[in-house]
């Protein structure tokens, strides 16, 4: 919960020095991030701790490209955002032995699990995918996050035809292929999963036994 929380208040902060940029000499670019203000408090309030360390705040080029355009609620030029999104699949990688889906079961453990990453998890432990902070996966579960759109029933709905199986991948390796300013983590780009959780998430979305596929 806490990841998808601290996305949406980037996006939030953004948003918000927007509106006093125009008092800033160095809003030239655009970039609200990019701000003398904005930097000055970053310094000041964040400080790396264990793994957490402050080079995170450090934006990719797509993550600046998006605090300028998109997240202020601004068209980005098309030309800019196709180049993200080609970048973004062309840096997937598929699964090795061409087998897309692994047990459900760990899939479901995976998408109810926000740990991993935080200062104070332990380096090198498995991380969550967090899927349900974000997503409906499960009928009738009120802790359920609605920032994603509804998967309840996902593989029932779409089948498991290899384009399918390979789009849903993609989406879950780095959701930037298909949206350049997309709010979902790039699971696989930023190795949150490893290849085996992310078969484990898709038998989650596509088993027909899985409880996203019940009825
Ligand atoms: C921080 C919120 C967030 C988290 C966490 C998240 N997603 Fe998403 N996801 C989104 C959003 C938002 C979209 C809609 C498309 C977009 O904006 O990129 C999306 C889209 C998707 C889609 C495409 C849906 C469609 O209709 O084609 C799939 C599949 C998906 N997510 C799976 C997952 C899985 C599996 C996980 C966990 C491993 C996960 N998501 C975690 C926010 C999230």
């Amino acid at each position: 919960m806490k990841r998808a929380t601290l996305i949406v208040l980037a996006g939030a902060a953004a948003a918000a020095l927007a509106g006093c940029a125009g008092m800033d000499q160095s809003a030239s670019s655009g970039n609200p991030f990019e701000t003398a203000s904005f930097q000055s408090i970053l310094k000041k309030d964040f400080v790396s701790k264990g793994q957490a360390t402050v080079d995170r705040l450090q934006q990719t080029p797509a993550q600046e490209a998006c605090s300028k355009y998109a997240y202020l609620g601004q068209p980005m030029p098309a030309d800019l955002s196709k180049q993200i999104e080609a970048q973004a699949t062309a840096g997937v990688v598929y699964p090795k032995d061409g087998q897309y889906m692994g047990d459900w079961k760990a899939g479901l453990k995976i998408a109810e699990d926000g740990k991993g990453m935080q200062w104070s998890d332990k380096p090198g432990t498995p991380n969550g995918g967090n899927c349900l902070a974000c997503h409906e996966m499960i009928k009738n579960d009120p802790s359920q996050g609605n920032i994603g759109p509804s998967l309840l029933h996902y593989g029932k709905l779409r089948g498991n035809s290899e384009a399918i199986l390979k789009y849903t991948w993609e989406r879950i390796y780095d959701s930037q292929a298909f949206n350049a300013c997309s709010f979902m983590p790039p699971f696989g780009a930023n190795h949150i999963l490893t290849e085996q959780q992310m078969k484990d998430v898709m038998a989650l979305l596509m088993d027909p036994k899985s409880p996203v596929n019940a009825d």
